[in-house]
């Protein structure tokens, strides 16, 4: 291992990170992150903070969970690879398989196809609520409907679908036969309206209006996200779920529950789509599947999809889909312990109760800081828009929010910053003791980032 210096100095200046200006990450290299125990990380120079961000939205059992640890040395020991192509398989991925179903059964789902993470399970979810309808009789159902604000991974199918202008723009033209809803937003929306419920009526007379247009005999699938994460924390209104399941009902439309974020407890619920009480045609999972410890994903499918595929004669029942790494035997393994740890430790509640605590604590924060122009969340997911003015509603500037998250982290608790928003996504085992300490670091944060504002 090189020293201290070396990594320092070589910071940024041989990887192009993720999400990132390679031109702008080599003139202010990023935080080097170099342990993690319970659910605080430290960083190279011995600054030891609460982990906001949870990983990626991904370590929601925190940095020490031996359990899974164990489970992938132990595997890693007895068969550190073996694949999954059509002739062999491995125990592990038997196993990681009937749990995923057992643990969706409440959702419908009847069958799991494993990925390497996120954007796998989305894209394989497009792809086969494509072939589904192929091998049901009708081929032309290959549109897909998304929600503007969604985030969907960045393979060309799910940034199709992203409704994010940033993560499509340098890489256009996307996917052909993609339609962008508006999002369930409260704070913005075209609607000139707070109200949850009515936008979310809204939206569905535009979903409608729009398969009207199309035909639905043209549309696949309907993607969302239960609550939306990289666009901000957008939190629907309990309606609208139920409202989108209906329509799609009726007009033969499957709907994916793109559950990356909110598939083992985030949001104060096992998954998103049990939070808003509906069943979903297929789901895509990664991220807390396995603590974050590997890579890995799972698409589950509904019971519904099933017989189009097991039962289908010759090569449109055939998945000609899948990768090197599908059902990994150590990935699988820290799932299978991942999945006993999320029961066991009943995290969906704590995030839930923790949550609750959160949000209330924001609310407070924006009582007492004009800066803040939004604050929502559901379970461990919660945000804080920044704002230059209220009224306006104008997003406050990069640099008052760079003042925000570089004083937070000075106090001791890592948050993540996307445009004006404040991401907050901790570790879904943290107690009121982290919640009081992330509330009183963004405290300090919102002074200095309105500091930063007035110029001082
Ligand atoms: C809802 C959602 N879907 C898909 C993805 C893509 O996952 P990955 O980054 O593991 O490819 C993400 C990542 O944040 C996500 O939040």
């Amino acid at each position: 291992m090189r020293d201290t210096n070396f990594l320092i100095g070589n910071n940024a200046k041989h990887v192009w990170h993720p999400m990132a200006h390679p031109g702008e990450m080599r003139a202010n290299p990023p935080r080097i992150v170099e342990q993690g125990e319970g659910v605080e990380i430290v960083d190279i120079h011995g600054h030891r903070t609460l982990d906001g961000v949870g990983g990626l939205w991904n370590v929601n059992l925190g940095y020490s969970c031996d359990p899974v640890k164990d489970a992938m040395t132990a595997q890693l020991h007895k068969l550190p690879y073996y694949n999954a192509f059509r002739g062999t398989t491995t125990s592990p991925l038997i196993e990681l398989s009937y749990e995923l179903c057992e643990f969706f059964k409440p959702e419908g789902m009847a069958r799991t196809f494993l990925t390497s993470g996120g954007s796998d399970s989305v894209e394989t979810c497009l792809r086969l609520a494509r072939q589904f309808h192929r091998a049901n009789g009708q081929p032309e159902r290959t549109k897909f409907v998304s929600l503007k604000k969604g985030y969907h991974g960045t393979h060309f199918g799910g940034a199709s679908v992203n409704g994010n202008p940033n993560f499509r723009r340098n890489y256009e033209p996307m996917l052909a036969g993609v339609i962008h809803l508006p999002a369930p937003f409260t704070y913005r929306n075209p609607f000139d309206t707070d109200d949850g419920a009515i936008i979310a009526r809204k939206i569905g007379a535009a979903f409608e209006e729009e398969i009207a247009f199309h035909g639905a005999d043209t549309i696949a699938a309907l993607i969302m996200e239960p609550v939306l994460g990289s666009g901000g924390v957008i939190v629907p209104h309990e309606s609208f779920f139920p409202i989108m399941r209906e329509i799609c009902d009726r007009h033969g439309i499957l709907l994916i529950a793109d559950e990356v974020i909110t598939g083992f407890g985030r949001a104060g619920s096992e998954c998103g789509s049990r939070l808003w009480g509906i069943k979903p045609d297929m789901m895509s999972t990664a991220k807390g599947i396995t603590n974050g410890y590997f890579p890995l994903g799972a698409a589950m499918i509904g019971e519904k999809l099933v017989s189009a595929f097991e039962d289908a004669k010759g090569p449109v029942g055939t998945i000609s889909h899948g990768y090197t790494y599908s059902g990994h035997p150590i990935g699988a393994a820290a799932a299978l312990a991942t999945l006993a740890e999320v029961k066991r430790l009943d995290v969906a509640a704590n995030a839930a109760a923790r949550g609750e605590e959160l949000l209330a604590g924001l609310h407070e924060l924006a009582s007492r800081h004009e800066i803040v122009g939004d604050a929502r969340g559901k379970g461990l997911m919660a945000a804080l828009e920044l704002v230059s003015d209220r009224e306006k509603k104008t997003p406050a500037a990069k640099d008052v929010v760079q003042a925000l998250y570089d004083k937070t982290y000075e106090e001791g608790v890592m948050v993540r910053t996307s445009g004006n928003n404040v991401i907050i996504s901790p570790c879904l085992i943290i107690d009121n003791s982290h919640v009081a300490r992330i509330l009183s670091a963004l405290d300090a944060g919102l002074a200095a980032a309105a500091r930063k504002m007035k110029g001082h």
